[in-house]
């Protein structure tokens, strides 16, 4: 979970490449002549430049290791690499060749980080950023991974991430785990945010061409407003949970952090999905359009959208370079033909952030869920949180290295009483309803407008999605703008946000790092 400048503690369809041509024949970079230029490329790129010839995936994975090699001793966002790499591009490459043009996934080929909470069934480790679970042994693939290696994608290695999804302490800072160390943002040299730090470090920083996060509350839309990308968290289930070291499984969800909203859109078609050890995604499966989602990526994607705006998450004081940089996107949204509904507000508003109920609730969500992802290991030196918590212990005394304590963890393992959990969960279910449900149906929104940093919890407890795109820097430092809509919206807010990153193009890629 993302800490949350509110401050409270809660914190495939595989598209033929005719499909995937259309969207895209306009903003084609010129860097996709002659002399290729990897950095920067879109997967749309690498996939034209191997088309042609002029690329192939073993090139792509090479680029990136050195990337890897001379710039992650600084920004941490890489935990491990994937030794196998280079021989699955080279196998990526001969498939390409004796496949005809267009019968490929878009993924395939293509160099992938996913968030050390993600089980991969490989010479790599899955642990969450922690010692605890180095050397255990996962019993599959997630259900993420084996969607990822059905398209051809290639998993380049682990990203860092804050320490459990940051649900070991409240103390521990932003993207800092006991093995990746400090993750550091390459556009300010400090905190990444979290909890998905890595993988947002690592795209954003050209360290990789597109990620996999995940976000209980703000761990997707936060590292990806704070290191200047994109980040796209899912309706929950739509894409598979199953494999994925948990927090809650009510509001766990997988989802695309990438330089653009078209990568991400790729990368989420091809990660959603029915998987069987995770029921949640047989409901969710109703809301994936046929044709995938690159079919929304269409410039002219917010003409008569109505997009309300909470003024409550406007609350800029008087920094008037932020008041006037985001009434400057209002009104671009706007001019591309968007119906904007102003001073909206959610009446619950305050007891969605100041009230009790989502700590609790997910305090016994990740007890029961974590002790069942850990029973499942094939092997693993830690079998329960109570495990955990012994380790962890033991561990902190034995190294040099700062510690910062465990205080979510010993909560949740002494947390008790089933009435509570069910008055907290009805408690949410009711604040959803009267809150957020309430202004979108009673104003027929197609989405909310607002500055990202701290409304991640609205759409958290009712396992909403949310998109976030980059939308300006404060004297360096990045942020971004999150559009939220009701589950299975992700068709609109892909159109929304596709077509203002198009109509404004803010992104700029990060200095290189002082090595
Ligand atoms: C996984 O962890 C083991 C230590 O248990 C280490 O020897 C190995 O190098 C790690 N794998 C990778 C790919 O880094
Ligand atoms: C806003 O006001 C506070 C004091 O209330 C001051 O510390 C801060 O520098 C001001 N910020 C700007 C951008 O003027
Ligand atoms: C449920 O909400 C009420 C306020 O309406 C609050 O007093 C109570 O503490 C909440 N219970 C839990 C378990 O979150």
């Amino acid at each position: 979970m993302a800490s949350n400048a509110v401050g409270v503690l809660s914190f495939c369809f595989e598209l033929l490449f005719v499909i995937l041509q259309l969207p895209f024949s306009s903003v084609l970079p010129s860097s996709t002549t002659q002399g290729f230029s990897i950095q920067e490329a879109t997967v749309y790129d690498l996939q034209l430049a191997f088309q042609k010839k002029q690329l192939s995936s073993k090139q792509v994975v090479e680029f990136y290791l050195k990337q890897i090699e001379t710039q992650n001793s600084v920004l941490r966002g890489v935990l491990e690499l994937n030794p196998d790499a280079l021989a699955q591009a080279e196998k990526a490459d001969k498939e390409r060749k004796s496949k005809a043009p267009g019968s490929l996934s878009p993924l395939h080929g293509i160099p992938i980080l996913v968030k050390d909470t993600i089980a991969t069934k490989d010479r790599m480790n899955t642990t969450a950023g922690s010692f605890a679970l180095l050397g255990s042994v996962v019993p599959r693939d997630a259900g993420v991974v084996t969607r990822l290696r059905k398209a051809g994608a290639i998993i380049i290695g682990k990203a860092t991430l804050s320490e459990w999804s940051h649900y070991r302490s409240v103390a521990a800072p932003d993207g800092w785990s006991a093995r990746g160390r400090h993750g550091k943002n390459p556009y300010t040299m400090d905190s990444p945010c979290g909890s998905s730090s890595g993988s947002a470090i690592s795209v954003a920083a050209n360290l990789v061409a597109v990620s996999l996060g995940t976000e209980t509350d703000g761990s997707i839309l936060c590292p990806s407003d704070s290191n200047s990308v994109v980040g796209i968290k899912p309706t929950v289930g739509l894409t598979s949970r199953a494999g994925v070291v948990p927090v809650s499984p009510r509001q766990d969800t997988v989802g695309p952090i990438c330089r653009t909203v078209a990568d991400a859109a790729l990368l989420l078609q091809t990660i959603a999905g029915i998987d069987t050890n995770d029921k949640a995604t047989i409901i969710a499966s109703k809301y994936i359009p046929k044709g995938g989602y690159a079919q929304f990526l269409r410039k002219d994607g917010l003409r008569g959208k109505r997009l309300g705006v909470l003024r409550y998450f406007y609350a800029f004081g008087n920094d008037t370079f932020l008041h006037e940089t985001f009434e400057l996107h209002l009104k671009t949204l706007r001019e591309r033909g968007a119906v904007l509904v102003d001073n909206l507000e959610i009446e619950n508003i305050d007891e969605v952030y100041s009230g009790p109920s989502e700590g609790i609730a997910v305090a016994f969500e990740f007890k029961s869920s974590l002790n069942a992802y850990l029973k499942d290991l094939v092997a693993s030196p830690v079998r329960s949180l109570a495990d955990v918590i012994a380790f962890n212990n033991k561990h902190s005394k034995l190294e040099k290295v700062k510690e910062y304590g465990e205080d979510l963890m010993v909560n949740a393992q002494n947390i008790r009483g089933s009435g509570t959990l069910e008055e907290a969960l009805s408690n949410l279910t009711r604040l959803s309803k009267d809150g957020f449900e309430k202004v979108m149906i009673g104003n027929k929104l197609d989405a909310v407008v607002v500055p990202c940093a701290s409304f991640s919890s609205v759409l958290a407890i009712g396992g909403y999605p949310g998109v976030t795109v980059p939308a300006g820097y404060q004297n360096g430092r990045p942020f971004g703008i999150c559009f939220g809509g009701l589950r299975g919206s992700e068709p609109n807010l892909i159109q929304i946000a596709y077509s203002f990153e198009q109509a404004t193009m803010i992104r700029k890629p990060p200095p290189l790092p002082k090595l």
